[in-house]
């Protein structure tokens, strides 16, 4: 008989719903809040209303897409932590309620966990997946991690971030750019165009494998302005070129770590996750940086880089299938580790 599993998204501002049939994908559907765009982020409140209001009409259109019945479904996977605790509310209550009225077990699903295991999610059956261990460099706006993937279920954080994420860094140096939230794809798209050697922004000297953003920041911040003191145009004149030293800044900062990762490892398999890992210039920096090493590289459709509820269906299959479900006493939580 087939396992399928339905995902279910809420930590953010993103209501998504998948479906997974024995390790294959077969939808997954995105509802985006665009409510947040004039606040300049996420505001909480305003997230768990819209959840709310497209959880039904998401799941609905994810179990008719993938051409099958509720009464079909093995087990419902739903996003436990970390996120907004309302917005995880509304997915957990949810997966809760549909469990019971299908009597099928509920299973809870670290989001973390979701982004890394985003790779093993199949099209189709012959679709390569990573080989364990591999390592997993977990970028997104609330992390950087570089994490040694043993197992679905057993990953060791090798470093992470002191202070802000990579995510964090593009976001808020866009900000000062004066470009809109997110700020990340808005550098990456002006970067295309730039010069990336022509501005130096500093760069930390923190021991081991940890990262730190916060200083780039501090120096991108100076730069442009004492660089608008004498001309007011800067940053407009000099957008492109921004943009791109900033990404090439970022991404050395990112590589810097990642190498001195998979060299303490000898691990033979890299991939990146969440959503900075849909930048061009990260994407293109890991990809050259695993062939000069023959090492094996695993960059996500551009659709699994941020929040989506194939990561979580996966996340959950795995976990349905070791018999690993939950109680309806879970809660959500707003942190938690990998
Ligand atoms: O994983 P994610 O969707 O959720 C959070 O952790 O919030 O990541 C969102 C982050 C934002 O900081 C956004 O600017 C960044 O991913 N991002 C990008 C790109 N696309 C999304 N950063 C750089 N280049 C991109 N193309």
């Amino acid at each position: 008989m087939s396992t399928i599993i339905l995902g279910i998204e809420s930590s953010c501002d993103d209501t998504s719903a998948a479906i997974i049939k024995d390790g294959i994908l077969l939808s997954n559907v995105i509802a985006s809040q665009s409510v947040h765009e004039e606040y300049g982020g996420v505001v909480p409140e305003l997230a768990s209303r819209a959840h709310q209001q497209n959880i039904v009409p998401v799941v609905d259109t994810a179990i008719k897409r993938a051409g099958i019945e509720k009464s079909d479904l093995s087990a419902i996977a739903f996003t436990r932590g970390p996120g907004l605790l309302g917005s995880l509310l509304v997915g957990t209550s949810f997966a809760k309620g549909l469990s019971l009225g299908l009597r099928i077990p509920i299973v809870d699903v670290n989001h973390l966990h979701g982004h890394v295991l985003s790779h093993f999610i199949r099209r189709a059956p012959e679709d390569v997946v990573p080989e364990y261990p591999f390592i997993c460099l977990l970028i997104s706006g609330g992390n950087s991690q570089i994490i040694l993937v043993k197992d679905y279920n057993d990953m060791e954080v090798l470093g992470q971030t002191i202070d802000d994420a990579a995510g964090e860094a593009f976001d808020k140096c866009a900000k000062v750019m004066g470009l809109p939230y997110p700020g990340g794809p808005h550098i990456d798209r002006l970067a295309a165009e730039g010069d990336a050697t022509r501005f130096k922004f500093s760069k930390p000297h923190i021991p081991g494998l940890n990262y730190s953003f916060s200083g780039l920041k501090t120096s991108f911040l100076y730069t442009l302005r004492d660089a608008k003191k004498l001309d007011p145009d800067f940053i407009e004149n000099n957008k492109a070129d921004l943009a791109a030293s900033l990404q090439r800044t970022i991404i050395e900062i990112l590589l810097d770590k990642l190498k001195k990762a998979v060299d303490l490892t000898g691990v033979k398999t890299v991939a990146i996750g969440g959503g900075v890992s849909a930048n061009s210039g990260v994407r293109q920096a890991i990809a050259d940086y695993c062939e000069s090493r023959g090492l094996k590289a695993f960059i996500p459709e551009r659709a699994f880089t941020t929040d989506n509820a194939a990561m979580v269906a996966i996340a959950g299959y795995y976990k349905y299938l070791a018999g690993d479900y939950c109680h309806y006493d879970a809660v959500p939580y707003a942190r938690v580790t990998i």
